[in-house]
């Protein structure tokens, strides 16, 4: 795929592959962004473990630098248009990071500029625990942040449940990047084996890019990518630019559980099966099998 190679166009003219603009989906970046060789781009479905990879990979490639103050400000969501920014100046300042730069995405592959330029970091999480993290997520937002989201404040699980579903999100980046599993280019990392061996995934990462890493710096990347070390420094993971952690999250965090299995405190046997079905629709037998979704 050839990428646009000028700066951001105006709305009207802009291909319709790049998506269509929501608060957190601004195609005039995609459009407009220009991918180096040495680019990474982390690419999830919502709730999937994206932050957990944006401190991992900002963590390898700082050698364990915890003097941030907002993991966004040294790896940005690249279709993310920052309130009252510009697309240009956005761009601008994408052109001004220093390589190897890191982005994160939750563009479907037809979205994702540079796909045969860049690296990308792919990771899936099971798509159940995923719908109860985002339930999680949008009832602890600020009350303004869940208003722009058209989230009522009295949601209940099943009014959720219904929007993470409908929405569709986590069923259509899988089925985009699935066929993209094996391209030299992705490395295709599981939630679920990244918890039960957080060193294997940073040790196949670090192959996967040919950086390096001294043994020292590999104790502080293990350390800082820990769940317990996330959690104590939430407020650097939880709020999206232009917003301090209070004024996005009413209480909590984006670092909240980080549990394999904790779907089951919350989806009733009809919702699981309602999640497993569509998967079976939309997903390659052999998708499902890979994510666990069937035995
Ligand atoms: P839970 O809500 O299940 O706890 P995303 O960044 O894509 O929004 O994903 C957020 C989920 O990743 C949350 O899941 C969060 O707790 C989990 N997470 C973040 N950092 C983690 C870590 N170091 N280890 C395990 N899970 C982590």
């Amino acid at each position: 795929m050839t990428n646009t190679k000028t700066a951001a166009q105006p709305a009207g003219n802009l291909d319709p592959k790049w998506g269509a603009a929501s608060l957190f989906h601004e195609p005039a970046l995609l459009a407009g962004f220009r991918p180096r060789a040495t680019d990474v781009l982390i690419t999830t479905a919502p709730k999937a473990g994206t932050t957990w990879m944006q401190q991992i990979l900002y963590q390898l490639r700082s050698g364990g630098d915890e003097s941030f103050d907002n993991i966004f400000d040294v790896v940005p969501w690249l279709e993310y248009r920052r309130p009252g920014v510009d697309v240009a100046t956005m761009l601008r300042d994408y052109e001004a990071m220093s390589n190897p730069r890191i982005f994160k995405t939750h563009c479907t592959y037809e979205q994702t500029p540079g796909t045969d330029t860049v690296r990308i970091v792919m990771t899936s999480r099971d798509p159940r625990d995923c719908c109860v993290s985002y339930y999680h997520h949008m009832i602890n937002l600020a009350d303004p942040i869940r208003d722009r989201l058209g989230v009522d404040e009295n949601a209940t699980f099943d009014d959720l449940f219904e929007r993470w579903l409908a929405g569709g999100a986590w069923f259509r980046n899988i089925q985009s990047w699935w066929p993209h599993r094996t391209d030299a280019n992705v490395l295709w990392l599981r939630y679920e084996d990244m918890k039960r061996d957080l060193e294997q995934a940073v040790d196949s990462i670090v192959g996967f890019l040919g950086w390096t890493l001294e043994p020292d710096q590999k104790a502080r990347v293990l350390e800082h990518c820990s769940f317990e070390w996330m959690k104590r420094h939430n407020a650097k993971f939880s709020a999206v630019p232009g917003y301090t952690i209070s004024e996005h999250f009413e209480k909590g965090g984006l670092i909240r559980k980080g549990k394999v299995g904790d779907y089951k405190t919350l989806l009733s046997k009809q919702q699981e099966q309602r999640i497993l079905d569509q998967a079976r629709e939309m997903l390659e037998p052999e998708c499902l099998v890979f994510l666990g979704l069937v035995p």
